[in-house]
């Protein structure tokens, strides 16, 4: 069930840039799959709950890595991909089309991870206290998302561009941010890492659902300021690469 208008709007917009989105480089990439597997360091057969599983990619090397998995996601659209994505898993992968908010029909989780979902959601503490909520004592939480900068004025620069290439962003937090939202739901063991990596403008902006101009996003963006986590470098022959870090935060339940 979808409940809120900000919901309503991520399921529309998410129905639209699936089959882009389950093509990104960034997004369908191996090696950072991989790494986000080992980071989150779970147990063979664990019940993983993906929280906003998207197209299914990360459930799909958790899979490969012995996990079962439990995924939602608001969109109709992306879990009817995440289904395809993982039916050779059998009854060992399951989706369902709703909100985390909702009764989900299975856990306690041995882990629950989501991935470039938490700067989409209204209320950050709300979504990390849902899945601790969900998880059993003892249970992992992972949480990977591109970060933003710790100065709120830049911050506050990067969320305002990020907006107007897609107006179901909320905010980009920062790496240690990630990390207070973990330690106020009452985790332990919190691990912070952190990874570069890079974006073309035009293959980002293309997959969004703007409400400016392409060429006013991307003046805005040049023009700075630059966050640390996300910012924008014209290279010489016309092309814009987006200068990227991604946090990947880990956490147990006492
Ligand atoms: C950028 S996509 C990420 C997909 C996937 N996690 C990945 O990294 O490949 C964000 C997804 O989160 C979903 N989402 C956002 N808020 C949600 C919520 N409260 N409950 C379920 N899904 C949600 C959206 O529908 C969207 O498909």
């Amino acid at each position: 069930m979808v409940g809120s208008e900000h919901d309503e709007a991520l399921a529309d917009a998410f129905d639209g840039q699936a089959a882009q989105f389950e093509r990104a480089p960034v997004q369908s990439d191996p090696a950072a799959l991989e790494r986000l597997v080992r980071a989150a360091g779970l147990s063979a057969d664990s019940l993983v709950l993906d929280a906003g599983c998207g197209p299914g990619l990360v459930s799909e090397a958790l899979l490969r890595g012995g996990c079962r998995v439990f995924g939602v996601d608001l969109s109709a659209e992306m879990v009817g991909r995440a289904r395809r994505r993982c039916a050779a898993f059998g009854d060992r992968a399951r989706f369902e089309q709703g909100s985390l908010f909702d009764d989900l029909p299975a856990g306690p989780f041995d882990a629950g991870i989501s991935r470039y979902v938490l700067h989409h959601v209204a209320d950050p503490d709300a979504f990390v206290r849902r899945q601790v909520e969900l998880l059993r004592s003892g249970g992992v939480l992972v949480l990977c998302d591109s970060t933003g900068d710790p100065d709120s004025e830049r911050a506050r620069a990067l969320d305002d561009v990020e907006r107007a290439r897609d107006k179901t962003h909320t905010h980009n937090l920062a790496g240690g941010q990630i990390v207070d939202l973990f330690a106020r739901a009452g985790l332990t063991d919190l691990r912070l890492s952190e990874e570069a990596y890079s974006l073309d403008f035009d293959e980002w902006f293309d997959r969004g659902t703007p409400v400016d101009t392409k060429e006013n996003v991307r003046a805005r963006f040049l023009a700075g300021p630059h966050a640390r986590g996300f910012w924008a470098e014209a290279l010489p022959g016309g092309s814009v690469r987006i200068n990227a870090i991604r946090a990947i935060v880990r956490g147990v339940k006492p």
